[in-house]
């Protein structure tokens, strides 16, 4: 096989294969995986506990269930405190239309490691120079706001939920079992007294992500997160879920919150898992968990990458069996990386090149070692892409609409040029009976956050109903 316009010795060819084959998701894993996952569906579903126990899913009640609908009016605010960055939105509507400014606040290594408190004073401080920046102090009554709280937490009501773990970047000594919300307003209370706002709902990106997309499209009905962590949430029926204990007036349908990162962790996926996988995690933030996460978020491709072409290195495939800084840099070798490499076009290897060069081996990579950097990045990026998508093709098929838009959120979809296509690919052969569609929700996570606040007013004036 001929690839990036370079022919390779039979010998080259013959190991590189040897490390790349193993990697590719055949058509019938794919169909494992699917029929593995909808039984964790189905066990997470289940009124008896001991069977949702087994599952490796949350199936989470979001606890929202009215989507947009166009008549919205006046202003709402998301916060978002997702895996690296934090940012507070505003979104106004006005005449139908929804206007929406962002700004983005950076955590410090130090506040993500430190105790929860430290965190949310972080984002209490934040919030109150987004109030004050914006005048939103002068509006004479509270903002409703919505916080996207994009971590494993049980939801208890709207705007109550239990965090059940750190994932991805935060690593607080304390904080499992408290309510998110809680901790905001404890620290509101501490840093940023009388802040006129009113927290009436708290969610997943997902959930928030489905609610922006939805915005933009009405088939949309699935909110995908793929960026530093991966995860996602669908509408489903309330007659479908059969540890349902809410109420059935209208609507007749709750956003369900999958936490699919954790998909695996019982072990359920090991025979499909690689030793790449299993060196990063062992060298992750939290072991042993979020097995699936590990296989195609944003916070690892770029290390699964970096693994594999130790490896050839190591064999003596690659730049002639050296690369000091790519061989002892765990970590450094990042998705960004990844999504550069896989933006050169054609011959063209301008971007490979530049990202050669900050591991210092630009000057001694040949053509045949750039070819094969880039071949390792294309087909690692697409088994991350076929692993999602496999997961995404049992909601659409469980969905069972003709069509069906996923909305999806995060860096790793927004800048990878292939992620799309690449997904497309099983969607397309595995969901014979829905057209799909992917969908880029910009800044959704955010913004559905002020989404998520609407629909709490809505809910609660159903409810005095
Ligand atoms: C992690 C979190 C999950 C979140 C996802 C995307 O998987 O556990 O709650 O939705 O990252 O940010």
């Amino acid at each position: 096989m001929e690839r990036f316009n370079i022919e390779l010795d039979k010998d080259t060819r013959k190991k590189l294969d040897d490390v790349l084959q193993p990697i590719i998701l055949r058509d019938n894993t794919v169909e494992r995986i699917m029929s593995i996952f909808s039984k964790h569906m189905e066990l997470a579903n289940s009124p008896d506990e001991n069977h949702r126990q087994k599952s490796d899913l949350l199936m989470g009640n979001s606890f929202i269930r009215e989507l947009l609908d166009g008549t919205e009016q006046g202003d709402f605010l998301g916060l978002d405190l997702g895996g690296t960055n934090f940012r507070v939105v505003k979104v106004s509507f006005k005449d139908g239309q929804a206007e929406t400014t962002t700004r983005y606040y950076t955590l410090l290594e130090s506040v993500l490691c430190g105790p929860v408190a430290g965190v949310f004073d972080f984002i209490a401080e934040s919030l109150a120079d987004f109030v004050g920046r914006y005048s939103l102090n002068n509006l004479g009554k509270k903002v409703p706001l919505g916080f996207t709280f994009s971590f494993p937490s049980s939801q208890v009501s709207i705007n109550q939920s239990v965090i059940l773990h750190w994932t991805k970047t935060l690593r607080c000594p304390d904080g499992i079992g408290d309510d998110p919300v809680a901790l905001l307003e404890a620290a509101i209370a501490r840093k940023a007294k009388d802040l006129p706002v009113d927290i009436v709902a708290v969610m997943s990106d997902t959930v928030s992500t489905l609610m922006a997309g939805n915005y933009l499209d009405q088939n949309c009905r699935i909110g995908l997160i793929l960026g530093t962590g991966c995860n996602a949430a669908f509408v489903e029926h309330i007659s479908e879920i059969d540890k349902w204990t809410g109420d059935d007036k209208d609507p007749q349908h709750v956003i369900v919150n999958v936490e699919l990162g954790s998909f695996g962790d019982s072990g359920c996926l090991d025979e499909f898992r690689t030793d790449y996988e299993r060196e990063l995690d062992k060298y992750s933030n939290h072991p042993s968990s979020f097995t699936f996460e590990k296989s195609c978020a944003g916070m690892y491709l770029g290390e699964f990458v970096r693994l594999i072409l130790t490896r050839l290195i190591r064999e003596g495939v690659l730049f002639n069996g050296t690369g000091e800084k790519l061989l002892e840099g765990r970590w450094k070798f990042t998705t960004s990386h990844v999504t550069d490499i896989e933006s050169d076009q054609g011959t063209s290897t301008t971007k490979t090149m530049e990202v050669l060069e900050k591991f210092d081996l630009a000057t001694i990579a040949t053509a045949k070692d750039v070819a094969i950097v880039r071949e390792v990045a294309e087909v690692a990026s697409r088994r991350g892409a076929h692993w999602i998508a496999t997961l995404m093709a049992v909601l659409v098929n469980h969905i069972a609409l003709p069509d069906v838009t996923i909305a999806i959120d995060g860096s790793l979809f927004e800048r990878h040029p292939k992620y799309h296509n690449s997904m497309m690919e099983i969607l397309n052969k595995f969901c014979p009976k829905s057209k799909v569609k992917l969908i880029l929700a910009k800044d959704g996570s955010g913004q559905g956050g002020a989404f998520g606040a609407i629909s709490a007013l809505r809910q609660a004036a159903r409810d005095l109903r």
